[in-house]
């Protein structure tokens, strides 16, 4: 196993996350634990991680004496680099502007990290890498035993090597994907330099993750809001896992989901899984708050408050306990590696908005519940291949993302009872199809291909004939987009022939919608909901 000391970085889970790509078990502990701990722990090596923005006290910062005790290969990433020149007897150079950005590192000599790795050459034949790098403070002086590895024109030590002892230092971050060849190196540094077994596994890190569970829970009971979505699904079936009916999920169906979404939920989770699922149907009072409001800042408000409100009366009946049950302590909450870094930087209005409904923060406070948060540490795929080995299907855990206001904002201006049950029906028409259709190129399905794909209510009439008659009805935009962050996005280029049947399916299969169009407009300037 490896242990990754952490200076304090953002991008810190980042090493983690390479190393289980290498299928090696990893730990990340802050870099002031004790020397008997790190003895115990007993790694095969050790990662030194990056700093947060430099200020002054973090050149104080220092790995255990133990880390160079243990004889164990070591490496330094950014500020890690830098404590390593600094305890190994070399020297560096502080500095209190530091910028990132592209470098191009140039390999000097061949090393046992770096062999084979690079993104071209030089005519003079040296390997040259494409790095993400933080400049400004650097090593000026090898420690003893050391060699240069790596260098760019500002840097002239942006890689140093002990091979002898197995220690290696780079001033870029090669956890980040910027850095292209980072992935190889973090790789080739756990498997061969450090020899660490790549024998993990998800299913090991469910063991784990039950274990944990287990141990802060006790015997005491945990409330769970399950929304449908890949996050909450996932901590609930884990935490079942873990402690069965110790838990009750809270499933809020405020009348804006998609079609039997209520349905499979329950199906999935109190039928297959067994759990203790509470199905509260709050469509009315959702519909009936929204009657009349059409602008949609103030839906998404009504629609984010109500299901407080609603969260919040279950999880008082589950706190105050009953029937057999003591009484809820904990609020479970399906926070991922991703939303833990948002929260901490810096907060766009939506992050906020998805947060506060989904994550319903503030809540735990409120009730007086403490906090579980089982998928903290891992990265979104990462959750879905969790979820594949936790037994929930596929279809579910690769889904695409819903937002919390669901038909909410999918419904343009007010938002009816009649226009939801028309857009569920088209909707659910326009994703089978595009489960169906698949690319022949790639073999995959066009919904594999697209990022997010749904069904927009446009509240016009438009005029169409049917058999000998006139017809005066509904509009429905299609929307089908490819991003890979979801802050820009393309609109898909979907078949002829998919749009030709999803659009020959809605108009005969759903009375009320006589005209289909297809959204063709990217993001930015337009968005990928239409409210
Ligand atoms: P836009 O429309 O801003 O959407 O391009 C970007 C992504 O965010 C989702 N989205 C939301 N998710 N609550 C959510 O939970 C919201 O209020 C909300 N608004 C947009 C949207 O579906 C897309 O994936």
């Amino acid at each position: 196993k490896i242990l990754i000391l952490d200076f304090g970085s953002q991008v810190t889970q980042l090493i983690a996350r390479r190393v289980r790509e290498a299928h090696v078990y990893c730990e990340i502990h802050p870099n002031d634990v004790s020397d008997d701990f790190i003895r115990a722990f007993a790694p095969k090596g050790v990662i030194l991680s990056g700093s947060h923005a430099s200020t002054y006290e973090d050149h104080q910062l220092r790995a255990p004496q133990a880390v160079w005790d243990l004889g164990v290969p070591v490496l330094g990433i950014c500020y890690g680099m830098q404590t390593m020149a600094v305890q190994l007897g070399g020297a560096v150079q502080w500095s209190d502007h530091r910028e990132f950005g592209y470098a191009e590192v140039r390999a000097h000599g061949h090393t046992k990290l770096l062999e084979g790795i690079q993104d071209f050459g030089t005519p003079e034949g040296h390997g040259m890498l494409k790095v993400w790098m933080s400049h400004g403070d650097k090593v000026t002086t090898l420690p003893p035993g050391f060699k240069l590895m790596a260098s760019t024109p500002s840097c002239p030590i942006a890689g140093m090597a002990d091979e002898a002892r197995g220690y290696y230092a780079v001033q870029f971050h090669p956890e980040v994907t910027h850095t292209l060849q980072g992935k190889a190196m973090l790789e080739r540094f756990v498997l061969q330099v450090a020899k660490a077994q790549p024998d993990w596994v998800m299913r090991d890190h469910i063991a784990e993750a039950v274990a944990k569970i287990r141990e802060q829970v006790g015997d005491e009971e945990v409330i769970l809001g399950l929304s449908g979505g890949v996050d909450s699904s996932v901590a609930a079936a884990l935490i079942h896992r873990a402690i069965g009916d110790q838990l009750t999920c809270v499933f809020v169906d405020h009348g804006l989901l998609r079609l039997d979404e209520g349905k499979m939920v329950m199906e999935m989770f109190a039928g297959k899984l067994h759990a203790r699922v509470i199905h509260v149907d709050a469509s009315a009072q959702f519909l009936g708050q929204l009657a009349g409001v059409s602008d949609p800042e103030q839906k998404r408000k009504i629609i984010g408050r109500e299901f407080v409100e609603v969260f919040k009366a279950e999880a008082a009946k589950l706190k105050a306990g009953g029937a057999g049950h003591k009484g809820a302590t904990f609020l479970a909450q399906g926070t991922i590696y991703p939303d833990v870094i948002e929260s901490g930087g810096a907060k766009t209005k939506k992050a906020v908005t998805i947060k506060s409904h989904h994550n319903v923060g503030g809540l735990p406070e409120q009730l007086g519940l403490k906090l579980l948060e089982p998928l903290r540490d891992l990265f979104k795929d990462e959750v879905r291949e969790l979820g594949v080995a936790l037994g929930l299907p596929p279809e579910m855990v690769y889904r695409h993302p819903f937002p919390g206001p669901g038909l909410g904002v999918r419904i343009l201006g007010e938002v009816k009872k009649e226009y939801a049950d028309l857009l569920r029906r088209a909707d659910a028409i326009f994703i089978d199809e595009l489960r169906a259709w698949k690319d022949e190129a790639t073999g995959k399905s066009w919904y594999d291909l697209t990022s997010q794909a749904f069904t927009v209510f446009l509240p016009v009439k438009s005029v169409g004939v049917m058999g000998d008659g006139r017809t005066y009805d509904y509009v429905v935009a299609l929307r089908a987009v490819q991003t890979s962050d979801f802050m820009t996005a393309d609109w898909a280029e979907l078949p002829y022939g998919l749009l030709k049947k999803v659009s020959g399916r809605i108009i005969n299969e759903v009375r009320g919608i006589n005209r289909v169009t297809y959204d063709v407009s990217s993001k930015p300037p337009a968005t990928i909901e239409w409210e």
